[in-house]
Order: C-alpha cells, then sequence, then structure tokens
C-alpha cells in the first residue's frame, strides 16, 4: 500500500507527525512526505520538521507564495507529476490550507483516492479562503476523519455519505500531549529575558485581520490598553510582518512597550509559552484547540469560528475586533481566570491511532 502524505504549510506539520510515526508500525504501508513549499522560511517550515521528528521530505514542490490561483495552479501542476510517476494507492492531506485543496483536487482527477484529516470544519464564512478549501476538499475526498461529531454533521447537511467521514478525534492533540513534557523544558523564558509568567501570548496573521488596515488598527488599539494591564508576547507571522511595513504601522507598535514583537518560533518554544501564560489572544484555528486541550483563556479575535466546540466545550471567547468586548473578557480573565471548560471527546493522544487503523482496513 503506498501512500503519500502532503505538508504545506505551518500548521500541517503538527498534524502529520503523528500519523506518520503512526503509518511506521505497519509494515505493509510505504510512505512517501511531499511538502508543497507553501511555506518556506526556517522559521515557518524546517524548525518544526526538527522539533517533531518528522522525516525529511521526499520531495518539494518548492511553490513559494503568490496569489491563491497562482499557488494553487503551482501545487497541482507539479503535484501532477510526483502521482503519475509515484502511482500511491492513498493521497493523506491534513487541514484547510491552499495546497490541502490543491493535492486533494489533483489526486481524484487521476482516480487516487484521497483521506482529508481535520474535515467538515465550516466557519459558514465563505470570505474566508480556508472556508472554500475545507468544502471542496470533503466533497471529493473519500475518507473524511473529523475531530468532532458537529463535523459530521455538517458533512451529513452537505450531503456526504456517512460511510465515509469517521469521527476519530484531534491530531494536534497527540502531537500536544506527546511534546508538553519537552516544552516545559524550554528555556524561551530566559532567552526572552522574562523574569515572571505574568504576560498574554498573542498571535495574528488571518488576511481578514492583518491585510485590512484599518480592522488591524482597531486590534492594534485594543492592544494599547490591553499591555498596560499585562504584558503581551507576540510572534509576528511573516504575512503580518509585511503588512505593518505596507501600513506604515511600524511607529504605532514600537511606541506601544509591553507590546513584544518577536519571530516566528518554534513548537516546544511556542507551547512553553502557551503553557505559562495567563491569557492567549489570537485568530488561528488551532490555538483555540489547543488551549481548550490546556485549560488555559483563549480570546479569538474573529467574528466566527470553524470550531465551535472549543466555545461551548472548551476555554476559548469568540470576541471579534471589538474593543469593549475583548476588554471586558481580559478583565475577567485576569481577575477570575475565565471559563472552565472539558477537554472534547477523543482529543486523547490516540487520533492517529484511530486514522490509521481505518485506513489499513479500508485500502
Ligand atoms: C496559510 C494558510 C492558513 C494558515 C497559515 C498558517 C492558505 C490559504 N492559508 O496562510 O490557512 O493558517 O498558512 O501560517 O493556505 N510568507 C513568508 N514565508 C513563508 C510563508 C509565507 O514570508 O514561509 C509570507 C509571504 O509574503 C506570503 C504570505 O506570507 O505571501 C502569506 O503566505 P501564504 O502561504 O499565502 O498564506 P498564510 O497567510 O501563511
Amino acid at each position: 500500500m503506498k501512500i503519500i502524505n502532503v505538508v504545506g504549510a505551518r500548521p500541517n506539520f503538527m498534524k502529520i507527525a503523528p500519523i506518520i510515526r503512526e503509518m511506521q508500525k505497519y509494515p505493509q504501508m510505504e510512505t512517501l512526505l511531499v511538502h508543497t513549499g507553501q511555506h518556506y522560511d526556517i522559521e515557518m517550515s524546517e524548525a518544526f520538521f526538527d522539533d517533531l521528528g518528522i522525516p525529511e521530505p521526499d520531495i518539494n514542490l518548492e511553490v513559494g507564495s503568490g496569489s491563491h490561483a497562482e499557488q494553487t495552479a503551482h501545487v497541482m501542476l507539479k503535484f501532477e507529476k510526483v502521482l503519475l510517476q509515484e502511482k500511491p494507492d492513498l493521497v493523506l492531506v491534513v487541514g484547510d490550507i491552499n495546497s490541502t485543496i490543491a493535492c486533494t483536487l489533483t489526486a481524484v482527477k487521476l482516480g487516487i483516492k484521497v483521506a482529508h484529516v481535520e474535515a467538515g470544519l465550516r466557519s459558514l464564512d465563505r470570505t474566508m479562503p480556508e472556508e472554500i478549501n475545507r468544502i471542496l476538499t470533503d466533497a471529493i475526498s473519500d475518507f473524511l476523519f473529523t475531530t468532532c461529531r458537529d463535523a459530521n454533521e455538517n458533512l451529513l447537511r452537505e450531503g456526504i455519505s456517512p460511510e465515509k467521514t469517521f469521527f476519530v478525534g484531534n491530531v494536534m492533540i497527540d502531537t500536544l500531549m506527546r511534546n508538553k513534557e519537552k516544552a516545559e523544558r524550554s528555556d524561551i523564558l530566559n532567552r526572552l529575558e522574562m523574569d515572571d509568567t505574568d504576560y498574554a501570548l498573542l498571535t495574528l496573521h488571518r488576511p481578514s485581520n492583518v491585510d485590512n488596515c484599518e480592522n488591524f488598527g482597531k486590534i492594534l488599539d485594543a492592544l494599547d490598553t490591553i499591555r498596560k494591564q499585562i504584558k503581551i508576547i507576540y510572534p509576528v507571522h511573516p504575512r503580518t510582518r509585511k503588512r505593518i511595513r505596507e501600513f506604515s504601522l511600524e511607529e504605532k507598535v514600537e511606541a506601544m512597550p509591553g507590546l513584544k514583537l518577536i519571530k516566528p518560533l518554534s513548537y516546544r518554544d511556542f507551547l512553553k509559552l502557551m503553557l505559562k501564560a495567563k491569557l492567549v489572544m489570537t485568530d488561528s484555528g488551532g490555538m483555540q484547540e489547543e488551549t481548550t486541550a490546556l485549560g488555559i483563556p483563549c480570546l479569538t479575535l474573529r467574528e466566527n469560528t470553524e470550531r465551535p466546540i472549543t466555545v461551548n466545550e472548551g476555554t476559548n471567547y469568540l470576541v471579534g475586533r471589538d474593543k469593549n468586548k475583548i476588554l471586558k473578557y481580559v478583565d475577567d480573565i485576569l481577575t477570575n481566570k475565565g471559563k472552565r471548560g472539558k477537554t472534547p471527546e477523543l482529543w486523547d493522544g490516540r487520533t492517529a491511532e484511530r486514522i490509521i487503523k481505518i485506513i489499513a482496513k479500508n485500502i
């Protein structure tokens, strides 16, 4: 059984790591790892391979950045050649990035089966590029592995046969559990010259937040008040770094002591910062899940989420960009520690095991 596993961008790496590890236990599975090269900076890519023990990619398509059409098309053209040469029985994709839909579409058109890990999540916001990638990938995949029961319901509503969908839990949490102890040993706090853990951790990279100057400005205004209450550590995504320059926001940001901008971090250093933070503020999808699994309060700076379980069961609050709302929740969390969540069903560190069992049985 020949399987091609695909990764492209940062959030894919923590999802593929446990899957590859589990596949290696099955002698009948021959696996190849294809990196599309959507993310290419050392900090956005290589650092994660080292940290997570992912083998070197067998093939790197080196597509890099571009418009959505360019990026998707480049992946498709290059991935098709790989498929024609390697003739795999299955392509496994994770998440919702451009590489996910590009590789799925290419494989399906060649009659190759596709497994999608993290299927069925819906923000119901079609202006979000990832939402289009999710809907299209799910519509044509053969195995849909979901992190929560409401994802199965979303798929059912879209007419996808329940025989193709498998509620297995969250591979991201497999990686989180495996690395928690090692992350505890990271010396990142020393390296950042932090002598206490009174800080909030921030990430921002969604186009809806950082590609629009007005929206980005609104968030910065809220941060300008928060940083007077608690220090904010902010590892900046390259996309956001670019926008800060383009929108001439450098001066504004520099004039905000207490808001500490740093480079993107490795998985374990970042996890250590998350573990010790009093509060997390983010527009990332994965961090909503990780904070819920860790019981750390999270404010999601978006109007919607494809991960409502983290709000309904976990420690996540959906606050958008409304300054008053953000400040109200920050106050509440800093005074009362926020709501107590519970870990969602099957987020137990054994999801990859369940996925590979199903694949072994059905291919
Ligand atoms: C992509 C995913 C998003 C995911 C995010 C995680 C899509 C549509 N978006 O968004 O779902 O949450 O990754 O980070 O697939 N850049 C670099 N170095 C890199 C990568 C990107 O400098 O290694 C810069 C480039 O200027 C590039 C920009 O970041 O144009 C955006 O990169 P891109 O891959 O298009 O999307 P992300 O915003 O990273």
